[in-house]
């Protein structure tokens, strides 16, 4: 006897395969299809929810510019902002005068999107911290922060990341 893999949309031989053979036998039925799709979808969404994103940070970042100007946060020591480069979600801090860092904000551990609190950054998703440098410092143990390269053009008032 034969089998087919598809039950929906019967045609000819109650197949969508349509080959005429009365004898066919689905492999599974329509109910039993239904059944295991929303059974995966739910596995699915369960496994997003715990597992974060699973991005990984690039070693590098392509080089652009941003007028530090558009960052106001950025404007005193100390102060942080966040952007996207390439896709890539940022945090640039300002470390002196005129030294800047900056951080992907995808989490080392599991690839959640970490956001930054009043002493560095804390990923939500299993609470790994980092300090304002980057570093590991607590929580769920996993690597620093990848960074990158900020160059600053105080003439022009231009910070670039990446290269
Ligand atoms: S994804 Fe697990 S601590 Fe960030």
């Amino acid at each position: 006897m034969t089998k087919h893999l598809t039950t929906i949309d019967a045609t000819t031989c109650g197949h969508a395969c349509a080959c005429g053979d009365a004898s066919a036998e689905p492999l599974i039925g329509r109910r039993q299809f239904v059944a295991f799709g929303a059974v995966a979808l739910a596995a699915a969404a369960l496994a997003a929810c715990s597992a974060g994103s699973d991005l990984t940070s690039p070693g590098t970042v392509s080089a652009t510019s941003f007028k530090l100007s558009d960052f106001p946060t950025l404007g005193t020591v100390g102060g942080v902002t966040t952007t996207t480069v390439g896709g890539v979600p940022l945090a640039i801090v300002r470390t002196g005068t005129s030294s800047f860092s900056a951080f992907s904000r995808i989490c080392p551990h599991q690839g959640s999107t970490i956001n930054v609190t009043s002493s560095g950054f804390l990923c939500p998703n299993h609470g790994a911290t980092f300090n304002a440098s980057g570093q590991w410092v607590g929580g769920q143990r996993t690597s620093n922060l990848t960074s990158y390269p900020v160059a600053y053009d105080s003439a022009a008032g231009t910070l670039t990341v990446g290269s």
